[in-house]
């Protein structure tokens, strides 16, 4: 009943984490695969070299969700690469690649292409925390250029990460490149970058790197990523598929993502709070809102969502 279908690898279950939340070390991704509530898992975006990112604290919860600056930590390029490659009982793994410069992203998924790495690749266009270093997919003709260059050779699954857009114009221009290419899937929406938390106590921000500006997430985000799957929804090609990520704290916003149009659904701010004990909760709380509206599948309520 919980299915989905991506570049025709199929996901037995529609929840996963979101890339950056318990995706860092071999061991966080195998818990993650372990669990039965758990479709697939994304690594954390990868870089050339090693990283150990931007200096603590880079991340901060609120009520209504988190802000951070991590500086894009991780293990190289070739740690992850080595980890999906591997067999993991079946399940998907799905590997992140940063783009922090056009040659370097290049050279990663040409590695990619060369490698026996046969599943899903997502090629992060939106990390918002490196100093000078712009969302590549806020520059719209850049974006059309790089993938113009990556399929060129890439020939496996390919999705990008995309961040979150406020305009229609926008929503327009990106899908219209976007629909240039054969592909895989959007995942949408990254954190939305650059937020600024005070603390009025302190009259200080709550994160070092930037002065205190950093990715927001969780709660607060959830009508942004809830455009954004519905936006490009209505906007894609049928086969490029949507990973909808952004203000999951229930099933209820797992179901609400899946109307939009989501085909799985991802989860960073929460999944960091709770643990991954979270995703049971989660897949029994949609169940429950299945069962009471009577769906079996969610084939029958996905993208449907009603307007006046
Ligand atoms: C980081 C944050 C992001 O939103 C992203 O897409 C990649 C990396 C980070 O700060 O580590």
């Amino acid at each position: 009943r919980l299915h989905a279908t991506i570049a025709d690898i199929n996901f037995e279950g529609i929840l996963a984490n979101a890339s950056g939340v318990h995706c860092q070390t071999k061991e966080e991704l195998a818990e993650l695969l372990a669990s039965p509530y758990v479709a697939t898992a994304v690594t954390k975006s990868s870089t050339k070299e090693v990283r150990t990112g931007n200096p603590k604290p880079s991340y901060y919860e609120f009520e209504q969700g988190s802000i951070n600056s991590m500086g894009l930590p991780n293990n190289g390029f070739d740690y992850y690469l080595d980890y999906v490659s591997q067999d993991h009982s079946q399940k998907p793994v799905i590997l992140s690649v940063a783009s922090l410069s056009m040659t370097e992203g290049i050279e990663l998924l040409k590695r990619v292409q060369d490698s026996d790495f046969q599943g899903i690749t997502e090629f992060n266009l939106s990390c918002p925390n490196v100093v000078g270093k712009p969302q590549v997919a806020y520059d719209f003709e850049t974006t059309h250029q790089i993938l113009t260059e990556v399929f060129k050779f890439f020939k496996k699954p390919l999705g990008v990460k995309l961040p979150p857009y406020f305009d229609f114009a926008h929503f327009d221009q990106m899908a219209d490149i976007l629909n240039q290419f054969p592909l895989s899937h959007i995942n949408s929406v990254n954190s939305i970058g650059n937020g600024l938390y005070v603390d009025v106590e302190t009259e200080a921000s709550v994160i070092k790197p930037k002065k205190g500006f950093g990715g927001l997430g969780g709660a607060m985000i959830l009508p942004t990523a809830l455009a954004n799957v519905r936006a490009f929804r209505e906007r894609l090609n049928p086969d490029i598929k949507i990973i909808g990520t952004g203000g999951v704290t229930s099933g209820e916003e797992v179901f609400a993502h899946i109307l939009c149009g989501a085909d799985l659904v991802s989860v960073g701010t929460e999944l960091q709070r709770q643990g991954i004990g979270l995703f049971e909760k989660l897949q029994h709380e949609l169940l429950m809102i299945m069962n009471e509206k009577g769906y079996q599948s969610i084939d029958e309520f996905k993208g449907q969502l009603k307007t006046m």
